[in-house]
């Protein structure tokens, strides 16, 4: 979600006259999105923040975007006083006439400002770096500084539609279909940072599929933090008919879509998946935990019966839907049995692969208050049993594919190993090799005999084309 916010503000200033560059140094404007999801990330982006400051003696301006941005407000103006523009998510369309205030505009004397590499920074948490310089505050305070701030209302309207992304992969693009979330789980951030629930009309994503299509590409990721709690403010189609539609577009080859909710999942979801083949055999259904006494406490809105009806559904369907979870250890007053019982949905569910996460306490957020926190000692060793686990169920569930010819889009090339990167309909990473001579495009799809499984990718050779039509 950060990455495409991040595709998008490109777009947009790239549009109004500025430039991308590729290195820190090279910029005039950097711009930093943020994410606080999990971990100390308000601590990393000071840190970074930090880093940043010894720039400013060049004339470099600096703007935090995002989550961190909406979460800590003005406060990063006091603790990095070298920043001058503080952005939330709902606000970035406000983006171009703020720098202009801030006097980076694209079409001031400083036409064509570089600006950095927007990115979602994925490093571990550095520790807090001590930013108060009070010699500084003076010399700043007296040097006429320029601050702006865009902060997000959570009953923000506003959705961050644009016609001018800067997609990065030229094959595969994501398109937001929702913003913000109104689940309110006790642990999360989301609902605080990107603002209430709301869609596009069906009308404008179809309008930005077709759009892709033409642009050549073949693969879209529907995007929302609930994708589908979908509903059309235009009220003319569910999200499985958009999904559906989205699927119907000439020239696509894929869709996928993520994250789902587990209380929003409809059947019609499935039925869609079983009806249009371009849509993914893959459903991405985050469970957080298999004990419904720690749902409850999550506030997850879903018991273990409820997501099991959910998966039932899923595992009837015509086709064989791949099925990949997220997972939270350690919840205030998970006990070994609430642990135990996640364990067992593991191999209850097959999953194909899952995102494990120690609970970590955010800002806002009800689970601040819960007592009987969990040693982090013992949140990692639930970790490593869980991984421990789900590597046992993934082996075996890889292993089948064994022998049997799968189509992949490429990806890319490893020149090390000489192999070339694919990805399954069920996003599953397979590696392969080519006969010689052979040398397939980034971006297309070829048909591919698997002959070895990982826990966590499959290897193969490429089919010639007439042995990869055979088998169709
Ligand atoms: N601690 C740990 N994991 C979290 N997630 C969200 N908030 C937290 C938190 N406070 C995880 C959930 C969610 C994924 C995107 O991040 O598993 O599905
Ligand atoms: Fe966070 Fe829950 Fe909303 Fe997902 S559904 S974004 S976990 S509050």
């Amino acid at each position: 979600m950060n990455v495409h916010d991040s595709e998008k503000v490109v777009g947009t200033l790239v549009q109004e006259g500025y430039r991308q560059v590729e290195t820190v140094e090279q910029a005039d404007l950097i711009l930093y999105n943020t994410c606080s999801i999990r971990d100390k990330a308000e601590q990393k982006v000071f840190h970074r923040l930090a880093d940043y400051k010894k720039l400013q003696k060049q004339g470099k301006k600096f703007g935090v975007l995002g989550c961190v941005a909406q979460q800590e407000g003005e406060k990063i103006f006091e603790r990095a006083p070298h920043v001058s523009l503080v952005c939330g998510s709902a606000s970035y369309r406000k983006l171009p006439e703020m720098l202009t205030q801030l006097g980076v505009a694209a079409t001031s004397v400083l036409r064509e400002i570089p600006f950095d590499k927007l990115r979602a920074d994925s490093r571990p948490a550095g520790e807090s770096a001590g930013l108060r310089d009070d010699a500084f505050l003076d010399r700043a305070r007296g040097a006429k500084l320029v601050r702006i701030t865009g902060l997000d209302d959570r009953q923000t309207d506003e959705c961050f539609e644009t016609e001018f992304t800067a997609r990065t992969n030229p094959h595969r693009g994501y398109i937001t279909i929702i913003e913000g979330c109104d689940k309110f789980c006790a642990y999360c951030v989301v609902p605080f940072t990107r603002g209430k629930e709301r869609s596009r009309t069906s009308d404008s994503v179809l309008a930005e599929a077709r759009q892709m299509a033409d642009l050549g590409y073949t693969e879209i990721q529907l995007l929302g933090q609930n994708v589908n709690s979908y509903r059309d403010p235009a009220g003319k189609r569910s999200f499985a008919e958009l999904l559906a539609a989205v699927g119907e577009v000439p020239g696509i080859k894929r869709v996928r879509f993520t994250t789902s909710h587990p209380r929003d999942f409809g059947r019609d979801i499935v039925e869609a998946i079983d009806a249009v083949p371009t849509l993914c055999d893959h459903v991405h259904l985050p469970v957080q935990s298999g004990s419904t006494r720690v749902l409850d406490a999550m506030q997850r809105l879903y018991s273990r019966e409820q997501y099991m009806e959910r998966i039932a559904w899923i595992k009837a369907a015509k086709r064989d839907i791949v099925i990949t979870t997220d997972v939270i250890v350690g919840f205030p007053g998970e006990t070994e049995s609430d642990f135990g019982e996640t364990l067992g949905l593991l191999e209850e569910v097959g999953y194909d692969g899952i995102f494990t996460f120690k609970y970590s306490p955010r800002p806002n957020t009800p689970a601040l208050n819960l007592e009987e926190a969990i040693p982090d000692q013992e949140k990692a060793r639930r970790l490593e049993v869980l991984m421990a686990k789900q590597r046992e169920v993934q082996i075996p569930r890889n292993r089948k594919y064994v022998g049997s010819i799968v189509e992949v889009m490429v990806e890319g090339h490893n020149q090390a190993r000489g192999q070339w990167i694919g990805r399954t309909s069920q996003n599953k990473t397979l590696n392969f090799t080519a006969a010689a001579g052979k040398s397939p495009q980034s971006g297309s799809y070829v048909a591919v005999l698997v002959t070895a499984s990982f826990p966590n990718s499959l290897v193969g050779e490429m089919m010639s084309q007439e042995e990869g039509t055979k088998t169709e």
